[in-house]
């Protein structure tokens, strides 16, 4: 990304958000077999890489991420370090995507962590090597990875199609100001999927190939999460009819986002969800085209 200065490298951490998003089975470890587009977007967090013996992480920014230990870039810089020697790094993340949104920040802080960590060496390892690391410490970090702005996804999310994105659109995404855990949010899929069997619907990868969806997108998430916040739902409602062309809970939550084709449509939409969502913080970015 940046040029080192004084030795550090900085490197973004973009958000994703799921433009499809389909469970297809329960492994028996417990892990989901899903099938999934992602798609970047401009908001993004840094991480910060300062060449340093052991490693340590700082946190700035107004964002709750929990423990420093339970970091994905603590957990990434580790298995890094482990993996392949060479010095630590005190690494300062700068935190603007929100957590347990659904927005794969914390993976895609993974992702920029390796990244930042692969650059301070002086033969850096490359690509395939992250990616070996990175799907160890979390399914979205391939991805955030794999260089491409949208790319389908299967397996755990892990196997990865880069795809080509079309223009950067504006998007919209409302934070409710509460989190999903995904494992939590995996759980209510089971029970709901237990309880009335889902119906698989088809999906033509040809659609989103340099497409944008409509308001007949699937998030496989989206009926068990909202029916735990039913507010939710009427976020997503609130979105289409302020003119967003499809509206989605992002992975499992609890962000809702909506894309727009156009900046006017969507600057209006922004102050009128924010006039009916008083307590929600609504963040205006687009995607990476
Ligand atoms: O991979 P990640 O750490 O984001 O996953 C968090 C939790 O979500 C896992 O511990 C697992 O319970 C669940 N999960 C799953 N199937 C996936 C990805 C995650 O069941 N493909």
């Amino acid at each position: 990304m940046s040029a080192p200065t004084g030795g550090s490298v900085v490197e973004r951490a973009h958000a994703k958000v799921n433009l499809h998003l389909r469970i297809l089975a329960r492994e028996a470890g417990g892990y989901h077999q899903l099938e999934t587009v992602f798609q970047a977007l401009e908001l993004h967090d840094t991480v910060e890489a300062t060449p340093e013996g052991g490693v340590s992480l700082s946190v700035d920014g107004s964002i709750e991420t929990g423990p420093i230990d339970d970091n994905l870039v603590m957990r990434a810089a580790l298995a890094f370090v482990d993996a392949h020697g060479g010095g630590g790094a005190r690494l300062r993340l700068t935190k603007r995507i929100p957590a347990g949104a659904g927005l794969g920040g914390g993976s895609s802080d993974a992702a920029a962590a390796l990244r930042a960590l692969d650059r301070l060496r002086p033969e850096p390892l490359g690509t395939a090597a992250l990616l070996e690391i990175g799907a160890t410490v979390g399914s979205d970090v391939p991805f955030h990875l794999c260089g491409a702005p949208r790319a389908f996804a299967w397996g755990r999310g892990e196997r990865l199609l880069r795809l080509q994105a079309p223009p950067s659109r504006p998007v919209l995404v409302i934070d409710p100001g509460f989190a999903i855990a995904t494992g939590a949010a995996f759980g209510w899929y089971d029970e709901k999927e237990a309880a009335h069997g889902a119906v698989p619907r088809a999906f033509d990868l040809d659609d989103l190939r340099f497409d944008w969806p409509d308001a007949s997108a699937v998030n496989d998430f989206e009926d068990p999460v909202f029916a735990r916040h039913p507010g939710l739902r009427a976020v997503k409602a609130l979105l289409l009819s302020t003119g967003a062309r499809a509206a989605l809970l992002s992975g499992s939550g609890a962000c809702v986002f909506g894309v727009f084709d156009d900046d006017a449509v969507a600057a209006e939409a922004a102050a009128r969800v924010q006039d009916s969502l008083p307590a929600a913080r609504v963040l205006a970015t687009r995607s990476i085209g």
